[in-house]
């Protein structure tokens, strides 16, 4: 028997506005968050924004989101039966959804600068 598990995901843009949007997700015990946001883009909602690069390896740290408050990498994070709410990095300027500017400040300023030479 296949349980599911409620994932509870801000979704939005700069000029939408965040909304929490609740998905019912397949569980399997020891699934990762990302494993669950990957399964709502391959099966429910193909526009849902998310960055991540080795997937599980845990090495391109592309992947950080908040979940339940607290900053992690959604390809490490665990999910259990009780669900959980995932958004955006806190403090950064949201792209889409999940994705967040993540280019330090002081490397924007640099482009910025270098653009007017
Ligand atoms: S996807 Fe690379 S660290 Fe999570």
């Amino acid at each position: 028997m296949t349980s599911s598990v409620t994932l509870s995901v801000m979704r939005g843009t700069p000029q939408t506005g965040p909304a929490l949007t609740h998905y019912d997700v397949p569980y399997t015990q020891g699934m990762s968050v990302l494993d669950a946001l990957l399964w709502i883009r391959a099966n429910v909602e193909p526009s849902l924004a998310v960055r991540y690069s080795c997937i599980n390896a845990n090495a391109c740290k592309e992947c950080s989101v908040m979940v339940d408050g607290a900053v992690v990498y959604a390809c490490a994070a665990r999910l259990t039966p009780a669900g959980a709410t995932v958004e955006p990095l806190a403090g950064k300027t949201v792209v889409r959804d999940l994705v967040t500017d993540i280019v330090p400040s002081k490397e924007q300023l640099g482009a910025a600068l270098g653009a007017r030479r």
